[in-house]
């Protein structure tokens, strides 16, 4: 798995280079993703939020808006940057605390895609035990690649498995503009997984 704390710590945070062009797709999603839903729209979780260069899209579409991740000194710039009114948790998304409550829709931009196997179905598990009846699960990953060694990423049944109580609505080819090589070979697709209303 990518040694993300390092990373952090090192100040070199390349996906975030990708925040235009994936941001731009996000607010489409949530746009038609408002469509469906009341307003206010309910509770976001923003899976492996990083420094939460994404939640302000959440919390200007209406949500209330936690954001996890497992490196706290991400979690520390997420604070200090990010949008009032933004809960940022330290946490690990395979086994999150049934105290964060139930969410209605959960964002994980490049997150799951550095998952071995067993992480990911922890993954699924735990997301899937804070889902309210209708959750909506929007996620950006990148593509297997010959780069593997360089550069992470997932299959389509990769996610699927991971998600199988979940039915997949859509799956788009994301842009990969500002991303550079070699994660521009890596086909990134977002995902649209809603939950059963039960
Ligand atoms: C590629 S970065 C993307 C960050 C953010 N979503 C963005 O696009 O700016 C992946 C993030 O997932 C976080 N992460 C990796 N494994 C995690 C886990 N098990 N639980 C929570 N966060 C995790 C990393 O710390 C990192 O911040």
């Amino acid at each position: 798995m990518t040694n993300y704390a390092r990373m952090y710590r090192l100040g070199f945070t390349p996906w975030e280079r990708y925040g235009p062009a994936a941001g731009a797709q996000l607010r489409s999603w949530l746009d038609r993703e408002a469509q469906d839903r009341p307003s206010p729209p309910g509770r976001a979780l923003d899976i492996g939020c990083g420094r939460g260069q994404f939640t302000s899209e959440l919390v200007d579409h209406g949500w209330e808006t936690t954001g996890v991740d497992l490196v706290p000194l991400a979690i520390e710039a997420a604070r200090e940057k990010g949008p009032a009114g933004v809960d940022y948790v330290v946490g690990d998304v395979t086994d999150l605390s049934p105290d964060l409550g139930t969410f209605d829709l959960f964002v994980d931009i490049g997150c799951f895609q550095g998952l071995d196997r067993t992480q990911r179905v922890a993954h699924g598990r735990s997301v899937t035990a804070l889902a309210a009846p209708g959750a909506t699960l929007l996620m950006l990953a990148f593509g297997p690649s010959i780069y593997r060694r360089m550069v992470e990423g997932v299959s389509q049944e990769e996610v699927e498995d991971a998600f199988s109580g979940w039915e997949l609505i859509d799956v788009e080819d994301a842009p990969t503009k500002g991303l550079g090589f070699p994660m521009n070979r890596t086909r990134p697709k977002w995902y649209r997984f809603r939950r059963s209303t039960g």
